[in-house]
């Protein structure tokens, strides 16, 4: 804090004055704290409970003296009060206010002084307790609450830091705001809700005969809702009348949409009810997981995850490993711009389809669950998403944002597309680029990157591309872009990558045209509701097949796994190195083959991975890294340079760790060479990438020490329940969180 504060003069001592007084008197850090009250008494006390250093006696005189001016009187009061000290004032003292309206203050400022000063910084606590007065005063009222500062273009940028750092001192985050944006967002989050709870507890309060039975046995519900219904009226008066328009404007919002759930209960709209509770209840959550930066299920809510695996053992018996991601992607989607209602069972919980669930309920689309596995999605049709209300955050999901930039690039309304650190990272040019070329709106941060600005309303026309890389995300999104764009959309693909979208827009009715490496659909179809049933995720299955591919004594069967010849390198390229894999039961659920594969111990040898299994297994490379590491002689990876740009650098990540582990490994540019040996024990980093922490898991079934693996939370986002699962398989590992 600057050392020339020698004086802080806080002119009025209720909750908030007398609070802040408490605190900076403590802490030390805006010098002697002189407080003033228009009730003496409250002044009286304030220095004998020990709220302020200094009563003052003359207001004129205390002016004179502060270099800091805090008006802590109701917003009504302001300008009154700025009337009585303006004369006092010196030209450089600071001034800032606690008011929960802005422009009404700064509107004051300006009749009182011709030019507001440029000391004067605009300020809001948003912080409060139905206590008043300084006996109430609290040091601690502050702590992990928001401060908002509205500086005006006079504001000098001297004043605007030290009331950053007296706020920042009381424990409170400051955040900047203009006048205007503030009073909205208050309208909308504060002055709303206390007019409705008011509004609730006097309509209810003056039904006639039964009002108190009313009070009597209302419940939590009417208590929680109503608890602001006991703050101050005069102070709400005030605002009202304060901040009246934005107020206003929020009310008529507010009353339409409880006009449209009255009809809806009054027509038994059963699909509005819903909607509306599925929405506000999802939004609720969703919105306060983005504030605290926290995820969509529990494995998430604990951010510093390090899995420790104990050396040895071998996996066996019967499992089932989670739903497929990328068919749990594409029945959120397609079930969305389907007519009628589409059931999905087996669907995977994880953070990144449910990422994209959100998406969707963001969009207007009523969708139930998930509810171990099962999901009911109400489709809106092809035409039928609506604006959501602001950017749709995806986390971790590359498959989310690729795949719904094709699709929001279609639609009427404008979307922007956000994600987590590891998504910001990655490339959105390779969508971005040919969307562009059909008509396209959009703008990307610096080299392609998220935020993705997608603008609405624009007339998409169908090209044909030519993929540069061989990606099925690429692929889907120009297909979904192609429901919409005039004529035809094709693509073609250097290299068959999964097909899953190609067969599903095919089981929802959506004709596509297939003709070798080369996908088509035209606009103006139709979707048609389907039911759903989502194989194990072959990619998930992955670190159990390498886990018994190379720990002696393994005999493993992994239960109902989708094995879509588009995702079979894996199985192809572990048979090459000499596993023993049997595909039994094979068969066919909702167009994809399906398939329980036992596996047993073999010994593997290194192989050079045929370049065109490196698209059919491209999820799987970690894995396959551990397997190489465990195999007899040299594998060698090429034409794999796409996994440098996945969750994680992936050839770097799995150079990286496998090094620490004493594994004899060298990077290249598309891929690795690596020798096959001994595995030592050692502490790796996932680099937050949740395959690359799964893979090292395995790989402790033959390292010759423990091995920790740090940063594993995002585990969640393809495979919740992964501990508990390779526990129940045979791996020695546990999850400490914390
Ligand atoms: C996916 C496609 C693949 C894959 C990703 C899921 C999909 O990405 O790595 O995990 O669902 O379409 P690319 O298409 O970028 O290779």
């Amino acid at each position: 804090m600057s050392q020339g504060i020698k004086n802080t003069l806080i002119i009025g001592l209720g909750l908030i004055g007398g609070s802040l007084a408490k605190v900076l008197r403590q802490n030390r850090c805006c010098g002697q704290i002189i407080g003033f009250d228009r009730d003496p008494e409250e002044t009286k006390l304030g220095l004998s409970s020990g709220v302020i250093d200094v009563a003052a006696d003359s207001l004129a005189d205390a002016v004179s003296q502060a270099d800091i001016i805090v008006l802590a009187v109701p917003v009504k009061a302001m300008e009154k009060v700025l009337v009585d000290i303006a004369p006092f004032i010196a030209e450089e003292t600071l001034i800032t206010d606690v008011g929960s309206t802005k422009a009404n203050v700064v509107e004051a400022a300006k009749r009182v002084f011709d030019q507001v000063p440029s000391g004067f910084v605009p300020g809001h606590p948003i912080a409060g307790s139905e206590k008043s007065g300084v006996a109430a005063a609290d040091e601690h009222l502050f702590e992990q609450h928001k401060i908002i500062l509205t500086p005006l273009a006079e504001s000098s940028s001297y004043a605007v830091k030290v009331f950053t750092e007296m706020w920042a001192s009381t424990g409170a985050e400051v955040l900047i705001m203009d006048v205007e944006k503030h009073d909205e967002v208050l309208a909308a989050t504060s002055h709303l809700p206390h007019m409705l709870a008011f509004s609730l507890v006097d309509t209810l309060a003056q039904e006639q005969g039964n009002n108190t039975d009313i009070f009597r046995y209302a419940a939590g519900g009417f208590r929680d809702f109503t608890r602001i219904a006991g703050s101050d009226p005069t102070m709400w008066h005030d605002i009202c009348l304060a901040n009246r328009d934005a107020l206003l404007a929020q009310l008529d919002r507010y009353t339409s949409g409880l006009a449209k759930l009255r009809a809806a209960i009054e027509c038994g709209d059963s699909e509005t009810m819903l909607g509306t509770f599925t929405r506000a209840r999802a939004a609720r959550e969703h919105f306060s997981r983005i504030l605290s930066g926290t995820a969509y299920s529990q494995d998430m809510s604990n951010q510093l995850v390090t899995f420790r695996a104990q050396p040895g053992g071998s996996v066996s018996g019967k499992i089932r490993v989670p739903g497929d991601k990328s068919i749990s992607h594409r029945s959120i989607m397609l079930g969305s711009l389907a007519d009628g209602v589409t059931e999905v069972t087996g669907f995977l919980e994880g953070e990144d389809s449910l990422a994209t669930l959100q998406a969707f309920r963001d969009m207007g689309v009523v969708i139930e669950g998930p509810d171990d596995g099962n999901v009911t999605i109400y489709g809106v049709g092809v035409n039928g998403l609506s604006a959501p209300p602001g950017p749709l955050y995806v986390g971790n999901s590359g498959t989310s944002m690729r795949l719904l930039s094709g699709l929001l690039a279609a639609q009427q309304f404008d979307s922007e597309l956000t994600g987590d650190a590891s998504l910001t990272k990655r490339p959105m040019g390779r969508v971005a680029d040919p969307l562009r070329l059909m008509g396209a709106e959009i703008e990307t941060a610096e080299n392609g990157r998220p935020p993705m600005k997608i603008k609405g309303g624009q007339a998409l026309k169908g090209i044909h591309y030519d993929m540069p890389m061989a990606s099925a995300q690429v692929k889907s999104c120009l297909l979904l872009a192609g429901l919409y764009a005039e004529g035809e959309t094709s693509v073609t693909e250097p290299a068959p990558t999964r097909d899953h979208t190609e067969r599903m827009l095919t089981g929802f009715g959506y004709p596509v045209e297939q003709n070798g490496s080369k996908a088509a659909v035209k606009s103006g179809g139709q979707l048609h509701a389907t039911r759903i049933d989502v194989p194990a995720d072959i990619s998930s299955a992955t670190f159990f097949l390498v886990a018994a591919a190379i720990a002696p004594g393994s005999d493993l069967t992994l239960e109902h796994v989708g094995i879509n010849p588009t995702r079979v390198g894996i199985i192809n390229i572990l048979r090459l190195m000499g596993a023993n894999l049997e595909l039994l039961n094979e068969r066919e659920v909702g167009g994809e083959p399906v398939a329980d594969i036992r596996i047993r111990y073999a010994p593997l040898k290194g192989i050079h991975i045929p370049e065109d299994q490196v698209p059919l297994a491209i999820d799987e490379f970690p894995a396959l890294f551990i397997a190489a590491a465990c195999a007899e002689g040299t594998t060698i990876v090429s034409g794999a340079e796409e996994l440098r740009v996945k969750e994680s650098d992936r050839i770097q990540s799995m150079v990286d760790g496998l090094k620490a582990l004493g594994v004899d490994i060298e990077g290249t540019p598309d891929g690795a060479i690596i020798q096959g040996g001994e595995i030592g024990g050692g502490v790796v980093e996932s680099h937050d990438d949740h395959r690359i922490a799964m893979s090292f898991c395995v790989a402790a079934l033959r390292a010759t020490g423990e091995i920790t693996i740090t940063d594993c939370a995002n585990v969640a986002t393809s495979f919740p329940g992964f501990v508990e699962l390779a526990q129940t398989a045979g791996i020695k590992v546990e999850k400490e969180e914390g």
